[in-house]
């Protein structure tokens, strides 16, 4: 297994949610951490265990990819690893659903993470064991419901984005996971309640999923992790 050591891990929407818990999680583990946020200075960094940096990444502002990049390499001198979490969600079905909701979202979860991983994937070759982590959703494996098609389509395209890191990167030692969870209990679906006795899944969970697929070695690859609370048909 890859040990934390002190490698270099950026995590994108780390301000809340399961980019924060898995923030603390890989800090904790050992991991330096360099967090990108649209407001970094919501983030208490002296709750961090081990070396943290904090910048801003705005996944709607091109610029700040390669901004954020290059300072995490000033300050650490390499980048071993990435986890691509920031994402935002809207309703948008098939009928009514809005061009502009669908192209947010494809902006800031698949045009995000992609302008991201441009900037850092150099650095992942060289270091001989670059990690990417994304996070994807079970919405980029199967529609749950119609209203969520926009959000599946971009989550489908993350999908996609993770299966071309791995062949791009895979003979310089990149090693790329989808982590694919059902519903998290974050900021994002408090509008979503759970039937009687079903849980949502907690962030801290999908930070230990993320610190795993982190640390698997280069002859352990695992493509796709699906995570669910709860039993639907296929998943
Ligand atoms: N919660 C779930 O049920 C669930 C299930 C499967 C997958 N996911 C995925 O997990 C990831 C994290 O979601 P979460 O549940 O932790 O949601 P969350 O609590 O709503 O957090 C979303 C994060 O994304 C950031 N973000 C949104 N728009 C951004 C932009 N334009 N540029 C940079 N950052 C931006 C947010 O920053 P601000 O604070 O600035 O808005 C925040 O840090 C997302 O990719 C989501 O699709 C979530």
């Amino acid at each position: 297994m890859l040990k934390p050591n002190g490698r270099v891990v950026m995590i994108s929407g780390a301000n809340r949610g399961i980019g924060l818990a898995t923030a603390h999680a890989l800090s904790t583990a050992g991991y330096r951490v360099s967090l990108g946020a649209r407001t970094p200075a919501s983030i208490d960094l002296s709750s961090f265990a081990n070396e943290v940096a904090v910048h801003t990444w705005d996944a709607n502002d091109q610029e700040t990819s390669a901004q954020w990049a290059e300072a995490t390499r000033n300050q650490f001198g390499s980048i071993d690893a990435i986890v691509l979490n920031a994402g935002i969600i809207v309703n948008a079905d098939l009928e009514t659903g809005l061009e502009s909701d669908m192209d947010d979202m494809w902006n800031v979860n698949f045009k995000g993470p992609l302008r991201l991983i441009r900037s850092v994937l150099a650095d992942l070759k060289v270091c001989g064991h670059g990690r990417v982590v994304n996070v994807v959703s079970l919405s980029g494996k199967r529609l749950l419901n119609e209203s969520s098609l926009g959000y599946a389509a971009s989550k489908f395209a993350s999908l996609a984005l993770t299966h071309a890191i791995r062949r791009n990167g895979w003979d310089s030692g990149i090693r790329a996971t989808a982590v694919c969870p059902g519903l998290v209990d974050t900021d994002m679906v408090t509008n979503v309640t759970t039937p009687e006795g079903q849980f949502k899944i907690t962030p801290a969970a999908i930070a230990a999923t993320v610190a795993y697929a982190l640390s698997l070695p280069n002859d352990a690859s695992v493509a796709e992790i699906l995570v669910n609370s709860r039993l639907e048909p296929s998943f």
